[in-house]
């Protein structure tokens, strides 16, 4: 067990969730179970801007975010800002300062996994966490991470973005409007600073090349992931699917090919059976489907975005960090030749 001191990057929706859990709802309960948190520092944009959670006199609000990895008396960042250039600078730096990281930044991590993982080779003192960063509120990393060893996967597919779940639910059962919903996803937290990256599919090429590091030990480069969004997608398309007795739903996907020899990594809006689990997940709902030789088919699913079930698996990650329980973030490499 290790006391954490925290510098927080991002107070926003899901910032604002993990102080509250934190400092707050959970403060006593995480201390009795020997997690010794403390967010003395939080970094954001804006330090004049009203926040939606009320953050306590021991905690310093900054905008400086140099200043807290400067800071030696924190060993542990939370690096919630999102995008991958200021937040590159703290998850690198805070790396090399030798401080514990725990992010829920995909994209990031997406882009530069070969150099975070090099890094972390040279820093084995470090933990690094990412939970939240597929899934928001389901712990599909951990699971990849820990439960297959014994176990040979084929394939992983699966939801795994909130706002176009979300959106696609809405214009399928009450014919809504792509912008109307669009903006209602924005207003509950669930899509990006630019829902470009929601709405194009990209957010989910970088957690399917994630899932797939996981899964097959594969490093993807994640721009030639081949990505379809549901931008394209219109009311006919709806009601097509609906004669099949079928819905759309976008889909990550990983799978091997026959003799198991090839890796294909895609994303694309699919026509997916009404009896399917994977139909079945609605609103902002997540669900990862994963193939193997041993179990067959598991599922896992929850809510894929939102405040407090992201700020759910990034406050897992810490607790398992201050508690000295932290998982290996990479269980493997592995070379593959890519199906496209
Ligand atoms: P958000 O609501 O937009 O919050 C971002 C926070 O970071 C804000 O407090 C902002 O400050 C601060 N920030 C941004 N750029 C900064 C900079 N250059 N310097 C200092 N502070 C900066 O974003 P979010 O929804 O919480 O998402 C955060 C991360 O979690 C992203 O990587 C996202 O992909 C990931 N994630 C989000 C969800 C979700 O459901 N929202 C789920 C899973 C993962 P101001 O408040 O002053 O503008
Ligand atoms: N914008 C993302 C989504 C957040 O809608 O799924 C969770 O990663």
């Amino acid at each position: 067990p290790e006391p954490l001191n925290i510098g927080l990057f991002g107070g926003g929706t899901v910032g604002g969730g993990v102080y509250e859990i934190c400092e707050e709802s959970n403060k006593d309960f995480l201390a009795g179970i020997g997690a010794d948190v403390k967010i003395s520092k939080i970094c954001v944009r804006d330090t004049s801007k009203a926040r939606d959670f009320s953050i306590g006199a021991h905690t310093t609000v900054v905008s400086d975010y140099k200043a807290i990895l400067e800071d030696d008396s924190i060993n542990c960042v939370v690096e919630l800002m999102g995008g991958v250039t200021n937040a590159k600078d703290v998850v690198f730096e805070a790396i090399k300062r030798g401080k514990h990281v725990v992010t829920a930044n995909k994209a990031l991590l997406a882009q530069y996994l070969p150099e975070i993982q090099e890094l972390l080779k040279q820093h084995p003192e470090v933990h690094f966490a990412y939970e939240a960063a597929v899934c928001g509120g389901i712990p599909i990393i951990n699971v990849l991470q820990n439960d297959f060893f014994g176990d040979k996967i084929s394939k992983i597919c699966g939801i795994m973005n909130g706002t176009t779940n979300f959106m696609l639910s809405k214009m399928e059962s009450e014919g809504a409007d792509y912008d109307d919903v669009l903006k209602e996803a924005q207003a509950l937290g669930y899509a990006e600073a630019d829902p470009t990256a929601d709405v194009e599919g990209l957010d989910v090429q970088a957690k399917i090349a994630l899932l797939a590091k996981l899964a097959f030990g594969a490093t993807v480069p994640v721009d030639t992931v081949p990505c379809q969004g549901i931008s394209q997608l219109s009311s006919a398309d709806f009601e097509f699917a609906r004669m099949m007795r079928s819905t759309i739903k976008l889909l990550g996907t990983a799978m091997l090919n026959a003799d198991g020899s090839k890796l294909s990594v895609f994303v694309s809006p699919v026509v997916v059976p009404l009896t399917s689990p994977i139909a079945g997940a609605r609103g902002a709902g997540n669900i990862v489907v994963v193939n193997s030789r041993n179990v067959d088919t598991t599922s896992y699913s929850g809510p894929g975005a939102g405040r407090f079930p992201t700020a759910n698996s990034v406050v897992s990650d810490i607790v398992r960090i201050a508690r000295g329980m932290a998982t290996p973030p990479f269980p493997y490499d592995k070379d593959w030749t890519f199906e496209t």
